[in-house]
């Protein structure tokens, strides 16, 4: 098995320029790039926020910035971020998505940035960092160079993470709670619901907001489902997708890129992210500007064992918990496939906010979903044809095209 990709991989990198003149091409893009690298910093000024965190990129915008940090029960130290509002603001409780971080929802900066504008709005903004990311990777008795700490997926994300800074959030603000995911952000919230329904009431949780929500995941436009066939390979996964720590070698983004990275308009800098070259990029709603300050945030830090689920998804159709394969399914779930997650146990309203061009959750997805849910809020589909899945949090038009909808609804659904 390992060998015939091996050979498929090969064939692909090598298809129409001949293998020798590769290491060629890519340094000619190297020095290109340092070029246009120089040229960015010349004309358009070095941008600070490439060298700060979450924090220190809030109280640059003038606002008040706090970090918070919780332990999980089983023993991962996470970091909270937050804008604080008054006495009265409502919490909002913010959740990355995949390979991110608190720091996607300030990137765009104090106009754009869905984080500011709920703060400007009178909320009090809370970020979470699930494990193993920037501002998440600490254990109390785990290093992040043991095996061990890497051994979750967003399964555990979702029964261990999201519970433990959501009851923390409630308990310090001894107030109602509303969420919004994006990405990965909502399916760990969909695992928790289903986990732990009980949530639900005692974080006195309001609604909840699913921008690009991802449950199921058959319908994928994105290359990773071409690598998807091969996630039980363990020896593969190893070498090209990093043993613990999401650490994809340059040959496998190489692959991504060949299928999905159009290098005419998108620039080699982009296609070379394993975050664009999994989620896509969408020329009409990038600013250029962003793109230092973006690389330098992500990818924020992923376990392989969470991409893996996501392959796992991708194959079966089904939204469950992972599998081990029969044995040790039996043994952990007392059935030879994982039972799917209850998506019945989310009572509470739900909003789901789509695109047609979203390269992972598609619409079809997307539909699957809301059928299933019991109590549907709204199912809202971006008017704009080219509108893709990091476009939620960075998109040029976000703010028209997505969070005027989200506060109209925040403002009738939280109190
Ligand atoms: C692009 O981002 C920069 C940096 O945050 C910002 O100053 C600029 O206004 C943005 N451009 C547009 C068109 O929103
Ligand atoms: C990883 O976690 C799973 C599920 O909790 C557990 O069954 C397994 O033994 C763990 N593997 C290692 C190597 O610790
Ligand atoms: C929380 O929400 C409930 C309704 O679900 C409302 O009755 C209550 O006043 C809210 N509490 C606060 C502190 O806003
Ligand atoms: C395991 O599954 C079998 C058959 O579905 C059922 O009869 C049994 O009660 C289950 N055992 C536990 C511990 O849930």
């Amino acid at each position: 098995m390992a060998i015939i990709f091996i050979i498929i991989l090969v064939s692909f990198l090598c298809a129409d320029s001949n293998c020798t003149s590769f290491i060629d091409i890519s340094s000619k893009v190297n020095s290109m790039v340092n070029f246009f690298d120089h040229e960015l910093t010349m004309e358009k000024g070095y941008n600070p926020d490439v060298d700060l965190n979450t924090l220190e990129m809030i109280k640059k915008a003038g606002y008040r910035a706090e970090a918070h940090l919780v332990a999980t029960k089983d023993g991962y130290l996470l970091t909270m971020h937050r804008i604080r509002g008054s006495e009265k603001s409502l919490p909002i409780f913010l959740q990355h998505g995949l390979l991110g971080s608190s720091a996607d929802w300030v990137i765009s900066g104090k106009e754009k940035g869905l984080a500011y504008m709920l703060a400007d709005r009178g909320y009090d903004v809370w970020m979470g960092n699930v494990r193993g990311n920037t501002y998440s990777k600490a254990h109390k008795s785990l290093s992040p160079s043991d095996s061990r700490f890497w051994n979750f997926s967003w399964h555990e994300i979702g029964i261990n993470d999201l519970p433990a800074m959501i009851t923390y959030v409630t308990q310090y603000t001894k107030s109602n709670l509303t969420y919004i995911g994006h990405s990965m952000g909502t399916t760990v919230f969909y695992v928790m619901v289903s986990q732990h329904p009980r949530i639900l009431e005692k974080c006195s949780i309001q609604a909840m907001f699913s921008l690009a929500p991802i449950a199921f995941m058959n319908h994928l436009k994105s290359p990773i489902r071409i690598v998807a066939p091969f996630a039980r390979d363990i020896q593969l996964i190893i070498h090209y997708l990093g043993e613990d720590e999401f650490l994809p070698q340059n040959s496998f983004l190489k692959l991504l890129a060949r299928y999905g990275c159009d290098l005419e308009t998108w620039e080699e800098k982009i296609c070379a992210n394993v975050l664009y070259a999994i989620c896509g990029f969408d020329q009409a709603q990038f600013n250029s500007t962003l793109l230092p300050v973006i690389l330098s945030h992500t990818p924020a830090g992923a376990s392989t064992k969470t991409l893996v689920h996501y392959a796992q998804e991708i194959i079966s159709g089904k939204f469950r918990p992972f599998d081990y394969g029969k044995q040790k399914n039996t043994d952990l779930y007392n059935s030879t496939e994982p039972p799917d997650y209850d998506l019945s146990k989310l009572t509470i309203p739900v909003a789901l906010f789509y695109a047609d061009n979203d390269w992972l959750a598609s619409p079809i997805d997307v539909a699957r979903l809301y059928e299933q849910l019991p109590n549907k809020m709204a199912k809202y589909r971006v008017p704009f044809p080219t509108f893709n899945h990091l476009d939620f949090i960075w998109g040029l038009d976000a703010p028209k095209l997505v969070y005027e909808q989200l506060f109209v609804l925040l403002q009738k659904y939280t109190k």
